[in-house]
């Protein structure tokens, strides 16, 4: 029998040695277990930060043929060939070592072939680069019966199972489609089902990676990087709830937002030329009736894309005037900042940048130069602490002028004269690395610059967007999805790309409502806003070139649809905003891919065209031109038809017509849902009522309300309120009691409103 690895504990960490290999497990909880082999690289995690190690009782036990270190919730077993291998607290396998040896795919071709097919523009996969000698790979038995999930924004469909994959954040404006290997963001975690058993496997290693799910062979998956260290976390619990919640314990969550960050968003390249086409566009919002809270100012806004800079002419000289006039009014303005500099002595921010030797550099020195929007630009080195300070203390340039949020593009980073080159100089927690490492966590870096930068000048929420990403951005920014068009198969992908997300940690995500290349009609238009409605992130947005796509561009009845469903999410606003604030505690998404809630039952392992919102709504939108009735899944429950009323039992496909202007959407019966007030935008005066609609006749809901702006509701300035059912019998109760409460409440039974009212001597609603 061979010689099993010798073994050393320290605290929760057990180092296994053979003769060639040093693996370490340390178990940081006890449904988290963190592998690990030090192959050279060093640096700390960009998406982990603190301590998240937990006082946790293990043992090792010694079989003939292996170790078992087992938790309350897993078991890890160590044998001679360290092959690892994570089971369940029941002993289901959940994640194993593959014992064969991989075969790659035979695709037919030969290197002189390759050069043909290549030169008439199509894309012939390489083989891993194996020669190389920092390269790893991780291969993974894959069961029958085993779903994957997660992986962030990639395309395809929700179950990735048969599809490879690649983490080299890339702006590729091509449409993304499901044969796309990678897009912007990089988180590289992956949610599975083994046989039904739910496990979490997070590959945290900044460089690029390669991710197979079956395609090569259906037995196995594999994760192969360039360099790094083996570093992977086996994630346990007894749901897929608990591994995302676990996931998001180790690398953090969408923190509670400035509530009207949920209100509707206009946006197009282009309009921020000037005030006068800002102005029509706000002015255009109220003459149609369409509630709104946000304006996106898109690269034009700038002095010749220089950023940080306002092109005061095109705003009759006083931007600040403008944007504080605007936001009296009920309107916010977000404006766009990319991260290359342009190159152009004189200019304050290039010149600070090369005093201070912020920029990346060649390996001989020299400030390395790419060209973006302002043409030659330079980089910031986002990796050193000073650089981000730096930075974000720029972001005060609009916050000052009233700009109430930042949206971080371009940060892959994108370069318009190829790639950088891997050996450009960037740092690495302020030590000297490469491109070759930091590209993956560039966007990372920059979101979590602009976070701290707008906290620190506001003191308020800051509200991030950003197009690049790593696993852990979500701490500091909301994300979209990046340049998709307006065609019919990018509307489909948006469900399985936000539930993806969801689940990988980026709740607080949207797409470009209608595309942003290409051309949108107007059923388009209509069936995507319909099918974003519940997106976190909602705007509407367009490139410069294509066809206007406001609500208002195709006359009706475009527009009144288009108003009718804007109308909706304000109605929701309340519900999505305690979603949040139960998601900034438990990590769980408000857009939900049904697997999520429904793990057991096999029907919604891979349901590509319908979602949940919380726990509370199914959502089932039209994504094909001219269809006007579609199957729905209702899974195990009671549901109700929230146009109609009619009740369905769970656990069945039902037909249901869907007219352009329906959304089909259904409420678990026993659900209690706030219903906000017909408003025109959020307003940051606090609401003095709220309304909730019982489906059903019985249930409770915890209700969550602050001031929705700052940080105060971490010292205690917020109110929970539970709202109580029992067959008709309306209660409601102050929980927590920290802001002012509403001084009415209504709760509509089956259209039959009661009405509470708060006695503030009682602090009892009555
Ligand atoms: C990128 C962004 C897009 C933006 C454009 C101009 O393509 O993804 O949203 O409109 O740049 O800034």
């Amino acid at each position: 029998m061979p010689k099993l690895p010798t073994y050393q504990t320290d605290h929760q960490t057990i180092t296994f040695n053979n003769s060639n290999r040093q693996i370490q497990l340390t178990i940081i909880t006890p449904e988290i277990i963190r592998v690990s082999e030090n192959r050279g690289d060093h640096g700390a995690s960009y998406a982990i930060e603190g301590d998240k190690e937990t006082t946790t009782t293990y043992t090792v036990k010694q079989q003939p043929d292996h170790y078992e270190i087992t938790t309350t919730a897993l078991t890890i077993k160590v044998d001679a060939a360290m092959h690892i291998d994570a089971y369940d607290a029941n002993s289901n396998p959940l994640v194993t070592d593959y014992r064969g040896s991989r075969t790659p795919l035979d695709r037919g071709i030969d290197e002189e072939h390759k050069k043909f097919v290549q030169e008439e523009g199509h894309n012939v996969p390489g083989a891993d680069d194996q020669n190389n000698p920092d390269y790893f790979q991780v291969v993974k038995d894959l069961a029958p019966d085993e779903q994957i999930y997660g992986l962030g924004d990639k395309t395809g469909y929700l179950n990735k199972r048969g599809y490879e994959y690649d983490d080299w954040n890339t702006d590729n404006p091509a449409p993304h489609l499901e044969n796309f290997t990678r897009l912007y963001k990089s988180i590289p975690v992956i949610i599975g089902l083994k046989a039904g058993h739910p496990y979490g496997l997070f590959f945290d290693n900044p460089y690029r990676s390669h991710f197979d799910f079956g395609k090569e062979n259906p037995n196995y998956y594999f994760y192969s990087a360039e360099a790094g260290n083996l570093n992977y976390y086996l994630i346990g619990g007894k749901t897929l709830k608990d591994i995302v919640t676990n996931y998001t314990y180790l690398t953090g969550r969408t923190p509670l937002p400035q509530k009207w960050t949920l209100g509707y968003q206009q946006s197009r390249w282009g309009y921020s030329a000037s005030q006068k086409m800002v102005q029509d566009i706000v002015d255009s919002m109220h003459k149609y009736d369409l509630p709104f809270d946000v304006i996106h100012l898109d690269i034009d806004y700038m002095r010749g894309y220089r950023v940080f800079t306002w092109n005061d002419e095109a705003y009759q000289g006083n931007p600040q005037k403008f944007v504080t006039d605007l936001k009296a009014t009920g309107t916010k303005i977000v404006a766009i900042i990319d991260p290359g500099v342009k190159k152009d002595p004189g200019y304050n921010i290039y010149d600070q940048g090369i005093k201070n030797d912020y920029f990346v550099k060649d390996p001989a020195g020299n400030v390395y130069v790419n060209q973006v929007w302002p043409g030659d630009a330079v980089f910031p080195d986002f990796g050193r602490r000073a650089v981000q300070k730096w930075w974000g203390k720029n972001d005060q340039f609009l916050t000052d002028m009233g700009v109430a949020g930042i949206w971080n593009d371009m940060n892959e980073p994108a370069s318009f004269q190829g790639e950088i080159p891997q050996d450009i100089v960037f740092s690495d927690h302020d030590q000297p690395s490469t491109h070759k490492k930091m590209h993956n966590v560039y966007g990372h870096n920059m979101a979590k610059a602009t976070y701290d930068g707008v906290k620190r000048a506001t003191g308020r929420r800051p509200f991030v967007i950003t197009r690049a990403a790593y696993s852990g951005t979500q701490k500091y920014s909301t994300v979209w999805t990046g340049d998709n068009h307006s065609i019919w198969p990018h509307l489909q992908l948006l469900i399985p790309q936000l539930c993806n997300l969801g689940i990988s940690g980026f709740t607080f995500a949207g797409t470009d409502i209608a595309g942003l290349g290409s051309d949108a009609t107007p059923e388009l238009l209509t069936r995507w806003i319909e099918a974003a409605i519940f997106s976190p992130l909602l705007r509407n947005h367009s490139a410069m070139g294509t066809r206007a796509q406001e609500p208002w561009a195709f006359g009706e009845p475009t527009l009144s649809i288009y108003r009718k469903f804007l109308k909706l999410r304000y109605r929701f606003i309340p519900y999505l905003y305690d979603l949040f604030a139960k998601e900034s505690k438990n990590g769980l998404p408000l857009m939900r891919p049904l697997v999520l809630n429904y793990e057991d039952d096999p029907r919604v392992r891979n349901i590509n065209d319908q979602y949940l919102v919380g726990d509370a709504i199914l959502v089932a939108p039209i994504v094909q031109p001219s269809q006007t009735k579609r199957l729905v899944y209702l899974p195990a429950g009671k549901w109700i038809d929230f146009w109609n009323h009619r009740e369905y039992d769970g656990q069945q496909d039902i037909v249901v017509d869907a007219p352009l202007d329906k959304l089909p959407m259904f409420i678990k019966q026993g659900t209690i849902l706030p219903w906000g007030a017909e408003v025109d935008h959020i307003s940051e005066t606090p609401d003095s009522t709220m309304a909730f609609n019982v489906y059903g006749d019985s249930g409770s809901y915890h209700h969550y309300q602050d001031n929705g702006l700052d940080f105060k509701y971490q010292h205690g300035e917020f109110n929970d309120y539970l709202v109580n059912v029992d067959h008709g019998q309306v209660s409601v109760e102050l929980v927590h009691h920290g802001f002012q409460p509403y001084r009415e409440i209504t709760v509509n039974l089956n259209n039959q409103p009661v009405t509470l009212t708060y006695n503030s001597t009682t602090e009892h609603y009555e």
